[in-house]
């Protein structure tokens, strides 16, 4: 049993933050929240075990559930294309390079890393077409005690030679992956099936990657409709099907098992609908969507609807690791979107896209991103004193955190009730 006192600040529902100044939060030995106190109850045993952290902020971790491993290296360069020639010019040349476990290893080390120190203590990662490299970055997330979902991209079309597998060679790495992780692992670092979009995979690539969620349950991310070009791509290439997410959804790999689908800008009628049906997620990138000249997701809409939403980097077409950052442009974007819209789609508040960074992406991984009795603990100590000069309300110190803040001011790291140090790898 620990006790942590605070200022506590999380998000059960989105539209409300539940703070509780100088409360209590009681973590089990086994890492999960037992519940958050106003006051301790008369309890001396419990009494006796507060660690006291002052007027410093507590509030769950961060969670990126979309992001690229190996484009750390090309994060802040090469924003000056849209999606496809982006990919073509920058983005292939570098993941070839992962075909060098050592190269893998130096650049995997920083990006495991960073996301400790930006206190993203889960994350949904797409790696490369290589398998050694892949089990490389698992290993890192165990080494470092954060969780993540690892995926060993497939891709055998419509990219270079040296960037391609087969479909048995991505089948028998996932079951390699998933062995190893199965042995090695405590749960909290998992394979997760990733196509790295339609364009990329054949026909027999992606019933092969459907038929294995079948068979193992695993969750499967990709990206949907995140570009014009894209998708009138999709179109030519699968002819027979009505909407981009109908494309997978015909080979098993649209909520079949959980699914998260990164960006779906241009994602309206009949894609949302079988999103909505199938429980797809809505993974929200704006800051990779500016930067690619991409659009702007109708994120007020999916909320309307029902569809579970999160937030990710997609570091780097994102140009920056922070979920901070993700959650100002969230929040800018969707007011360009309201305005663009002559108000239809009101924007977003501070507590939604608080909401979305922790609960909303923490619910792929289980009870994770929030502090209500059950969850797993995953939690950030913040010192913004030197923002609260003056007399700030909580609410107020947490807004200004989130558009002033950076990683500088983050404490301590918990994941699943383990206080997590500095990597060293
Ligand atoms: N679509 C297919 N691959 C990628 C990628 O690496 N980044 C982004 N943003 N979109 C993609
Ligand atoms: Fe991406």
């Amino acid at each position: 049993m620990k006790i942590y006192r605070a200022n506590i600040i999380y998000t059960p529902t989105p539209g409300k933050l539940e703070i509780i100044p100088h409360g209590y939060v009681v973590v089990k030995s086994n890492g999960l929240v037992e519940g958050v106190y106003k006051e301790l109850p008369e309890n001396m045993d419990w009494r006796r075990q507060v660690m006291d952290f002052g007027d410093k902020l507590l509030i769950p971790a961060f969670n990126d559930l979309h992001v690229h491993a190996p484009q750390y290296r090309n994060m802040g360069l090469a924003l000056d294309l849209e999606l496809l020639p982006w990919l073509n010019t920058y983005t292939f040349p570098e993941e070839t390079k992962y075909a060098d476990p050592e190269y893998a290893r130096r650049l995997y080390r920083r990006f495991v890393h960073e996301l400790w120190m930006q206190g993203t203590m889960r994350s949904a990662v797409f790696a490369t077409i290589h398998p050694e490299a892949t089990r490389i970055l698992a290993d890192l997330f165990i080494q470092a005690g954060m969780g993540a979902m690892v995926g060993l991209v497939g891709m055998n079309r419509n990219s270079p030679d040296t960037l391609q597998n087969t479909t048995d060679e991505v089948i028998e790495g996932m079951k390699m992956l998933k062995a190893h992780l199965d042995e090695h692992g405590d749960g909290r670092v998992m394979p997760i099936i990733t196509p790295r979009f339609v364009p990329s995979c054949s026909e027999k690539m992606l019933t092969a990657l459907g038929e294995y969620a079948k068979e193992t349950g695993l969750p499967v991310q990709s990206h949907l409709s995140e570009n014009r070009s894209e998708i009138s791509w999709v179109h030519e290439l699968e002819p027979d099907t009505t909407c981009y997410g109908g494309a997978y959804d015909k080979y098993g790999l649209f909520g079949q098992t959980p699914t998260l689908m990164a960006h779906c800008c241009y994602t309206d009628g009949e894609e949302m609908e079988l999103m909505r049906k199938n429980g797809v997620y809505v993974v929200h990138c704006p800051m990779s969507n500016s930067n690619l000249s991409s659009g702007m997701a109708p994120i007020r809409k999916f909320l309307n609807a029902g569809i579970p939403v999160a937030l990710g980097t997609d570091v780097s077409a994102g140009h920056h690791m922070s979920m901070l950052r993700v959650m100002q442009y969230a929040i800018q974007v969707s007011k360009l979107n309201y305005a663009q819209t002559k108000g239809e789609m009101p924007f977003l508040s501070l507590s939604e896209v608080f909401y979305l960074a922790t609960k909303g992406g923490g619910s792929f991984f289980g009870q994770v991103g929030s502090f209500e009795p059950g969850y797993e603990f995953d939690a950030l100590l913040v010192d913004d004193s030197y923002l609260n000069y003056d007399n700030y309300t909580l609410e107020q110190r947490l807004e200004r955190y989130i558009y002033l803040g950076d990683d500088r001011d983050i404490k301590r790291r918990f994941c699943r009730g383990v206080e997590l140090t500095e990597p060293v790898m």
